[in-house]
């Protein structure tokens, strides 16, 4: 009875997922959260050494690393393959693989190359798991969760890092668009959006809410909108940042 009852709190009990961007960060720290709520993860990242160290430490009853970079489209489907081969399904994407720009440029000093680069990863990358993910759930017939990671600059715009506030803008289009178009499934497709820069004034505004493990707070976002407590969001930004955006001078933080 005892065991019962301890199965029935977890929010993601049974569930079959993909992380991308898995080894590090967010997606590390997702990857955990999912698999203390029952979730079975396929980690895909490019980082294998690492990736594999974090599968491993997550245990691998529940979480196996496999190579993917997602501006490589057949690597894309090859993990979602691979994971319906393995698991029989996939219920939950999370594309939350992503880089920043090398550069704190303004557009005045743009470097179109770097640009498509971050374009290539950012918006090309997410829209090729966005796509196979929903292809392998309408095929299966699952009513399956999506969930990008964008930014908070994406709606807001940047003072800086043009380039990659720019790469995330295509992120929220998407998810507007594919909420619209595969509602039909019972397939939902929100995103996260995590504040951009750590300024020192960013450090100061969490101490004082000595608030500092925010990489779990967007995981704690990102299995909310996994697990059937968000049944009823779909198309939706959940913004991440401690309330950052809310102060007067919030376009120095994105
Ligand atoms: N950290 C922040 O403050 C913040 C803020 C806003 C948005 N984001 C977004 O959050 C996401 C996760 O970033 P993070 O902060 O955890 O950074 P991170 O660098 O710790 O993790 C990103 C992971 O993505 C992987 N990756 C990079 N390119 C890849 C590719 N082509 N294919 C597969 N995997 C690839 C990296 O190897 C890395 O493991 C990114 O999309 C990032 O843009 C982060």
């Amino acid at each position: 009875m005892a065991q019962v009852t301890a199965l029935s709190i977890l929010k993601l009990a049974g569930k079959i997922s993909i992380i991308t961007g898995g080894a590090s960060g967010i997606g590390e720290a997702t990857a955990r959260l999912f698999a203390t709520n029952g979730a079975f993860i396929v980690l895909a990242d490019i980082q294998d050494e690492l990736g594999q160290k974090v599968a491993e430490s997550i245990g691998s009853q529940h979480c196996t690393y496999i190579h993917c970079d997602i501006s490589n489209e057949n690597d894309v489907i090859s993990v979602i393959n691979f994971t319906v081969k393995t698991y029989g399904r996939l219920n939950i994407m999370f594309s939350n693989a992503g880089i920043i720009s090398t550069s704190n440029q303004t557009v005045l000093d743009l470097d179109l190359a770097q640009f498509d680069k971050l374009f290539a990863i950012n918006a090309r990358g997410t829209v090729a798991c966005v796509k196979h993910a929903a292809r392998a759930m309408v095929e299966h017939n699952i009513r399956g969760v999506i969930i990008c990671t964008t930014s908070v600059g994406a709606s807001k715009g940047a003072s800086t890092r043009t380039d990659y506030a720019m790469s995330k803008h295509p992120v929220l289009g998407l998810v507007r668009s594919a909420s619209k178009q595969l509602g039909v499934y019972g397939i939902r497709v929100n995103c996260v959006s995590p504040s951009f820069v750590v300024t020192p004034l960013l450090n100061r505004y969490e101490e004082t809410k000595k608030r500092k493990k925010r990489v779990e707070d967007v995981a704690q976002a990102v299995v909310f909108l996994a697990s059937d407590a968000s049944s009823f969001i779909t198309g939706h930004d959940l913004v991440v940042d401690g309330g950052l955006t809310k102060l007067p001078d919030a376009d120095d933080f994105v």
